[in-house]
Formats: C-alpha cells, sequence, structure tokens
C-alpha cells in the first residue's frame, strides 16, 4: 500500500506525501487544497455543499490506457485521494501557452457573459467540460451542462449563447496537442492500493473487495465512501474529522454493468452519469428520475451504492427502483444475499443491510409486456433540488383492463421510501379506469403520516401524493 497519492496538474505529475508534515490531510478537499496554491485561485467557494458550481473543476480519467474522459466535478466535495491517477484541470489550465484565451473563455467574452465575475470560473470549467464531450451541443444538452452553476447577476441567455458559439470545434484546443503526453503521464500513475496515515486520520483506498473486507475486519467503524456526495458534507457543512475512511472508488469489481436478456446489472460504484445511457432505452422512467438528480457534477460523482447507502428517505433513485423491482445485491466476506428493495429499507436510514455486508450491485428486472413504470419528482425547483416528494409507480394489467399487480413507491412521504399498499390492494383486480383510480386516491392516506417541513406542509404532500396516481392513470391512459 503506498502512503502518497499522484495526479495531473499543469501538465506535471503532483505527489502529495501526507506522511511529511502538513497541514493536508486524506480529507482535505480538492477545493482547499488548490486555493492554497499560488496559481490556482480561480477555483471559488460558494457554498461548500455542491449547490453553486463555484469551485467546479474538470479531471481528466484514462478510458481503456488510451483517451481521457472529461468530466465536471464540484472540488468542494472531492477528498483529496480521489483524483489519485486523475487529470485536474482547473480554469487557470484553459488558457493557451501563447495566451490565447480557450474557445469557451473567448465566447464568454464575446457574448458578455460576465458581470461579477465570481460564478464565471466554474461555469467556464462546465463549459470545457460539455466543449470536451460533446459536438454542437442542443439547448437541452448546454442547459444539463449548466444545472450545477449558479449565477446570481448576469442571467444564462448570454451563458447559453456562449456555449452554442463555442462547442463546435470537436473538443480541439490547445490541450488536445498535448494528449498523448498526458495520457503516458496518466498510466505511470501505479494503480496500487493507498492507504494514508496522519495523526488523527487512517483514509483506505483498496483495489480490489477482498482488500476492503480485510480493512472492514480491522477498522469495523470506519465511514465507507463511493462518489462521497454524502458524506463530504460531514466534512464540509459539519466539520468533521472522520478518524478513519475506507474509500470504494477505485474497485473494478462494483464498475461493473451487466445486461442480459432479462435484467440490467449495475455494480454499486458505477456513477450515475455512467450508468445513464445504459439505463435509457429498458428503463426510461429511471432514466427520467436521474435526469433531474442533482447536477451533472453530482452525478459524475454520485453513485447507486450511496444511494441505497444513506437510505435516505427521500433518495431519489429508490422510489423507481422498488417500481421496477430491483434487488440490492450485499457482499459479506464469505457470501453474498439478493434483497428485494421492498424488504431493504427498514426505518430512517435503517436497512436490512448487516454490519459486514457492502452494496456490491443492483439488479433491475427487465419489464415483461404489458407493464407500466413511471417515475415523478416534484421540487420547488426542476432541476438541482431535493425531492418534497417522489414517486415511481408500476401497472401489470391484463389485456381486459384489470390491475394483475400495482406498486406505488413513494419518496418524502415516510421516513423511508415506502408503498401505498392499501391503495394497492384496493386496485388489484379492478378495472383501471379514472372512477377506480379516484376511489383510490384517498386511500393512500392510509399507510402515510407526512411531515411538514421547510420544503411543503404535510397536507400538500398528501394532496399531490393522491394526484400522482392520477397522473399515473393519465399517462399511462394516453399512451396507450
Ligand atoms: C448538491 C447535491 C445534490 C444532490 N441531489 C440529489 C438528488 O437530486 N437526489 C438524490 O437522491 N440525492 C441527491 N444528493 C445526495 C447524493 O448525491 C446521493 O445520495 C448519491 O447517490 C450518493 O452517492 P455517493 O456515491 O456520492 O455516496 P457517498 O457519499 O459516498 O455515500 C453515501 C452513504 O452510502 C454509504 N455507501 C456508499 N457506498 C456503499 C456501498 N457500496 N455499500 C454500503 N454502503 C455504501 C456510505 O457509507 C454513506 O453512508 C445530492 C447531493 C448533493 C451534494
Ligand atoms: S462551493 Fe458551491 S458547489 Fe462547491
Ligand atoms: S457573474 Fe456574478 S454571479 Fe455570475
Amino acid at each position: 500500500m503506498i502512503p502518497e497519492i499522484s495526479f495531473v496538474l499543469d501538465g506535471s505529475i503532483v505527489t502529495i506525501d501526507f506522511t511529511k508534515p502538513s497541514s493536508r490531510g486524506p480529507t482535505t478537499t480538492v477545493l482547499n487544497y488548490l486555493r492554497s496554491l499560488p496559481g490556482h485561485k480561480g477555483v471559488k467557494e460558494g457554498c461548500a455543499e455542491g449547490d453553486c458550481g463555484a469551485c467546479t473543476v474538470v479531471l481528466g480519467e484514462l478510458v481503456g490506457n488510451k483517451s481521457i474522459r472529461y468530466k465536471s466535478a464540484d472540488s468542494c466535495l472531492l477528498f483529496l485521494p480521489m483524483i489519485h491517477g486523475r487529470q485536474l484541470i482547473t480554469v487557470e489550465n484553459l488558457k493557451d501557452p501563447s495566451g490565447e484565451l480557450h474557445p469557451v473563455q473567448s465566447a464568454m467574452v464575446e457574448s458578455s457573459g460576465s458581470q461579477c465575475g465570481f460564478c464565471t470560473p466554474g461555469i467556464v470549467m462546465s463549459l470545457f467540460s460539455l466543449y470536451k464531450s460533446t459536438d454542437h451541443p442542443t439547448r437541452l444538452q448546454i442547459d444539463d451542462a449548466l444545472t450545477g452553476n449558479l449565477c446570481r447577476c448576469t442571467g444564462y441567455k448570454p451563458i447559453i449563447e456562449a456555449a452554442a458559439h463555442a462547442c463546435v470545434h470537436k473538443g480541439l484546443d490547445h490541450l488536445s496537442r498535448d494528449y498523448s503526453r498526458i495520457v503516458g503521464l496518466l498510466k505511470s500513475i501505479p494503480q496500487a492500493p493507498i492507504h494514508i496515515k496522519t495523526k488523527l486520520q487512517s483514509y483506505f483506498k483498496p483495489t480490489s473487495l477482498s482488500a476492503v473486507f480485510s480493512h472492514r475486519r480491522q477498522h469495523p467503524d470506519a465511514v465507507i465512501v463511493s462518489g462521497a456526495t454524502d458524506v463530504a458534507l460531514r466534512v464540509t457543512k459539519k466539520h468533521e474529522l472522520i478518524p478513519e475512511i475506507i474509500d470504494l472508488s477505485d474497485i473494478a469489481e462494483l464498475k461493473a454493468i451487466t445486461n442480459t436478456a432479462t435484467t440490467l446489472t449495475i455494480g454499486a460504484g458505477v456513477t450515475l452519469t455512467e450508468a445513464m445511457p445504459r439505463i435509457e432505452h429498458d428503463f426510461p422512467a429511471l432514466y427520467k428520475m436521474l435526469s433531474v438528480f442533482g447536477s451533472q457534477q453530482i452525478r459524475n460523482l454520485a453513485t447507486f451504492g450511496g444511494n441505497l447507502g444513506s437510505a435516505s428517505p427521500i433518495g431519489d433513485a429508490l422510489p423507481v427502483l422498488m417500481a421496477y423491482g430491483a434487488k440490492v445485491v450485499l457482499k459479506r466476506p464469505n457470501g453474498k444475499r439478493d434483497v428485494s428493495l421492498d424488504d431493504y429499507f427498514l426505518g430512517y436510514r435503517k436497512t436490512a443491510r448487516a454490519a459486514n455486508e457492502l452494496i456490491t450491485a443492483i439488479v433491475i428486472p427487465k419489464l415483461k409486456n404489458g407493464a407500466a413504470v413511471r417515475s415523478y419528482k416534484i421540487s420547488k425547483r426542476k432541476d438541482l433540488d431535493i425531492s418534497t416528494l417522489s414517486g415511481g409507480f408500476r401497472l401489470d394489467a391484463k389485456n381486459s383492463g384489470t390491475v394483475k399487480n400495482i406498486v406505488l413507491a413513494y419518496g418524502g412521504m415516510a421516513e423511508r421510501t415506502k408503498r401505498a399498499t392499501t391503495a394497492e390492494q384496493f386496485l388489484v383486480g379492478k378495472q383501471w379506469n379514472r372512477q377506480t383510480v379516484e376511489r383510490a386516491m384517498p386511500l393512500i392516506d392510509k399507510d402515510f403520516t407526512p411531515i411538514s417541513d421547510a420544503r411543503a406542509g404535510a397536507e400538500f404532500r398528501k394532496v399531490a401524493a393522491r394526484n400522482l396516481l392520477l397522473k399515473f392513470w393519465t399517462d399511462t391512459v394516453m399512451n396507450e
């Protein structure tokens, strides 16, 4: 195990040896690291919780030893060991060495895309990530690339114009000229297991599941992290010093996606961004939910393992996964079991996962003929917002129009993701028509006592939950 991390910054390999005295520890965020360097003050801290995008950087990751994939990320949510083996690109790296601005920077100047300028470096980095990944982006792709960046004064029209003007060069820029050399540098960084030990902290970044189980045996209280989009807030907002961490982000076994005729199995460490193109065709309701999940910066880090691991009552992937009849794969050192999502959630952030088990994958069965699944998220804003409530619904109907089976799974209505079983039981065997659905709607109240909080009152939640069932009926009928 190596006690240090290496990554590429400013065109060279940088190594941080945590055994040497310094103020940096393994949970120092990349944002704080960059801001401690004289040449990287362009990265800004706005919220330190992934909401504003002022800290956006781009990470370059080797794909198949030959090419680099660029993805935007909120540096306030990245612990330093998470960038081991990657290229870290900041706004300072975008200018051509000859002094010429990058095409996305020039377009921002030409379209007057900046006023006070606080958000601008983050916005430029999101546009750079779009520039490298998409030629001639659609308006939808531009909006999606900018969802994680807040601008309070300029307004988005000129920024969107800048994106449309700039992203037409097939991703070619001065970084492309240095591409092969950077690939060589990234390949030269050893992908060995890491153990960083400081006076106060121990951070393990193993490369195999067997090593994870061995660390867990020796450090049962260690906090597991995958994308850290939940866990990082304990450090940045609660100022916790987490003594022991096991980071799963470099475990190849957790990153596999397996597609068969009947199921799709997604590794717990697959990011939502990586999963989206693989689910779009067979699981459109899950895809729809993920497209309003956080922002690109969040989805580039967040994993299914993390969403299931935090088991939040407003975890957005959970109701729709329940509607698809998904199972969680739980592995322990000497075995594994598949647990249906119906049996997985036990209470507030309480699950059936035993202390020695890890989530290793989620298995989603493909729909049989005649089944319909839909997902709904109700939040104050469409994008980058926490659900007030959400729904994942499934209907299996007979040819006669009779309900054979129905799943009405809700988030934000109870202490856990939960099904409206009374309404479901009422609907089974009945005709799927408006009259029956209207009779089922009040029955949803029987299974939930929602709370009032800053997002909505209990009564709003009840009414919205009932109306979502009506919307589901309308959607299934409209699509027939
Ligand atoms: C700005 C912002 C926006 C967000 N928007 C949304 C949203 O729209 N919808 C939504 O549902 N959530 C949202 N989240 C919450 C978060 O992104 C998700 O819950 C995400 O799926 C967590 O994944 P992660 O890999 O980052 O988890 P981590 O932070 O790494 O881990 C989360 C929890 O899961 C546990 N865990 C992780 N992997 C495993 C594993 N393999 N086995 C067992 N336990 C494990 C960890 O110990 C931890 O308790 C948002 C967060 C932020 C900061
Ligand atoms: S500082 Fe706001 S997203 Fe990182
Ligand atoms: S230019 Fe001021 S916040 Fe965007």
